[in-house]
């Protein structure tokens, strides 16, 4: 990091051709009211003439406690624009805090990238530091800002302090859903269940397992869109004030030399950003903004492609959920650049980054110091890999399963169909001391994909019923076309593609169908015969449509299945939106 940013106005680009300067420059009436309007704020003329002007996209909110540190490191960022001789403008965003937000931040992912290239768009800014981290708020802002295509740099939240509970080491997510078994098998009792509430997130940041929004900050690394070693830094360490202020140092720099994520973001970034992926134990959902985020680059990425990674790159960051250890310790074994060090011979080293240098140049002085945490590829974390992406009569398109967090022992498995039409018959039905339920039963609940439900809510994590955990099962098979968090360990398919709500094959299964499940061969098929399955389509009516207004509506007719990475038809690709007129 520290190596980063002469913070000297490099002269490749003639001031002139800055996109502030249509706003700011021109000797005109509608110019002289921009001036005007920033003089009315009380800046001097010379703050903000004849420099570029960096965005700061802010998701800080009341509730994204991942992200309560934000507004402070928004002044770090600025701090490092001033001295590099920028004019910075703070555009709060949606702040998209991963618990709070219902019915699932995945529905307003599109949303918030959206506003980002919009906000971009409608302001005189060069460039932008982007200020997220919160699960679907990484790639929301980064989708944005790739369509925008200016100079950008993502700034990552960080990730929260590590905590423990009677001795042992706890994360966020990945222990929560782990207590609340023992709760429900009654096993922990009410007192103690209040103290836990008190546990698991010590500090602002985000989830300090390797969730969603440590794999998604990660990958983005791997991709060139942070500083060196950016991800992994707590968000309460002091080298996250740094990190941040060299941001701002370096976008100054990014726009003098017309640096923008069209230049140096290719395939080989993205190939970089799936072997990370693997190589951490990543989050499933990862899969889905991988696919999107590729897309508003021209990118056309496969889930066969993440599988085919998936079978060369073992897991061997050693993080909960797939390991027994948080990101506070990966930070300390090295982090990222450390991880990327030992998976070097799977990477595009030449690929390029928003340092300028490639990323084999970026990670050229990383040292593993602790192969606990960064495992060496001799000796990974799980037996089964990141990913494995499944076909069959149940999932045409593809449907996802993290071996890693996963029992081996359910890699192959046959057993009898228990289905629920939506999460809300699910809920009130699992824990139903009649519930004609096993060990070996596959629940599944459809209805929960990007159309079903809207917005493909984290379901996929069906609950154990009750009568099971109390005999102590704490996992078994479970599939649905919703997603996972992927703070969570089970045997759970997700992603089922195509959706039942458009009439995917899950539409069609019935309780008591036997489903295969066959990791090994990627399969994962109900033993219906054919003939049957088609007088079961003959009978299939989508369900009618509740939701006949606003965002939820338009979401709804414009959103891509899982496999395509559920962005709105209209969002993806690389055509060019024309610079707005300032008169
Ligand atoms: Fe924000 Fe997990 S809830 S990162």
């Amino acid at each position: 990091m520290d190596a980063m940013s002469a913070n000297t106005q490099n002269t490749l680009r003639p001031l002139e051709s800055l996109r502030s300067q249509r706003w700011l420059a021109r000797d005109d009436m509608r110019s002289f009211a921009h001036r005007q309007r920033l003089q009315q704020m009380g800046l001097r003329r010379d703050e903000f003439l004849n420099r570029p002007v960096i965005a700061i996209i802010n998701t800080w909110s009341d509730l994204s406690p991942c992200h309560a540190h934000l507004r402070e490191r928004a002044e770090d960022v600025r701090r490092g624009i001033l001295l590099a001789g920028g004019f910075p403008v703070e555009l709060p965003a949606l702040s998209l805090g991963e618990v709070m937000v219902k019915p699932t931040t995945m529905l307003y992912r599109n949303f918030l990238a959206m506003e980002v290239e919009e906000l971009l768009r409608s302001h005189p800014v060069d460039g932008v530091v982007l200020l997220a981290g919160c699960d679907k708020t990484t790639p929301g802002t980064l989708m944005g800002a790739i369509s925008m295509d200016i100079p950008t740099i993502f700034c990552p939240a960080g990730p929260m302090l590590n905590d423990r509970y009677k001795g042992q080491t706890v994360g966020a997510g990945t222990h929560t859903k782990k207590f609340w078994d023992e709760y429900v098998a009654g096993n922990i009792n009410q007192p103690e269940w209040i103290r836990l509430e008190a546990k698991m997130t010590r500090s602002p940041g985000t989830c300090n397992t390797m969730g969603t929004a440590s794999t998604m900050t990660s990958i983005v690394e791997a991709m060139g869109l942070t500083l060196p070693g950016a991800s992994s830094i707590p968000a309460m360490d002091a080298n996250h004030v740094r990190m941040a202020s060299t941001c701002g140092a370096r976008i100054v720099d990014m726009v003098w030399e017309d640096l923008k994520p069209s230049a140096f973001l290719t395939d080989d970034s993205f190939a970089n950003a799936v072997a990370a992926y693997m190589a951490l134990g990543g989050s499933t959902n990862a899969a889905i903004h991988l696919i999107a985020m590729a897309g508003r680059a021209g990118i056309k990425l496969s889930l066969d492609e993440m599988d085919a990674m998936a079978r060369r790159i073992p897991v061997i960051a050693n993080l909960f959920p797939s390991g027994d250890k948080l990101m506070e310790d990966f930070f300390f074994a090295g982090g990222m650049p450390a991880l990327l060090q030992e998976i070097k011979p799977h990477l595009k080293l030449d690929a390029m980054t928003i340092t300028g240098k490639s990323l084999g140049e970026n990670i050229a002085a990383a040292v593993n110091d602790d192969a606990t945490v960064i495992r060496h590829v001799a000796n990974p974390v799980a037996p089964g890999a990141a990913l494995a992406v499944l076909r069959g009569n149940l999932c045409p398109d593809g449907a996802i399963i993290k071996p890693s967090a996963a029992s081996p022992k359910f890699f192959k498995h046959e057993g009898r169909a228990l289905v629920f039409d939506s999460n809300a018959e699910m809920l009130a039905q699992i824990h139903l001391p009649d519930l004609d339920v096993d060990e070996n039963t596959v629940i599944i609940l459809r209805n929960g994909g990007p159309q079903g439900a809207p917005g493909m809510p984290e379901w996929g994590n069906l609950p154990i019923p009750k009568k099971l955990l109390q005999r102590g099962i704490r996992d078994m098979v479970r599939l649905s076309d919703a997603r996972m968090s992927g703070t969570h360990f089970g045997s759970c398919v997700v992603h089922i593609s195509p959706e039942a709500a458009i009439g995917g094959p899950l539409a069609l299964v019935q309780t008591g169908d036997i489903i295969e499940l066959d990791v090994d061969a990627r399969s994962l098929n109900m033993l219906v015969p054919d003939d049957e399955l088609s007088r079961r389509r003959s009978a299939w009516k989508p369900a009618a449509q509740i939701f006949q207004r606003g965002y939820t509506k338009l979401y709804i007719q414009h959103v891509s299945q899982a496999n395509d990475g559920c962005d709105f038809d209209f969002l993806s690709g690389t055509a060019k939106t024309p610079e707005p007129s300032i008169y």
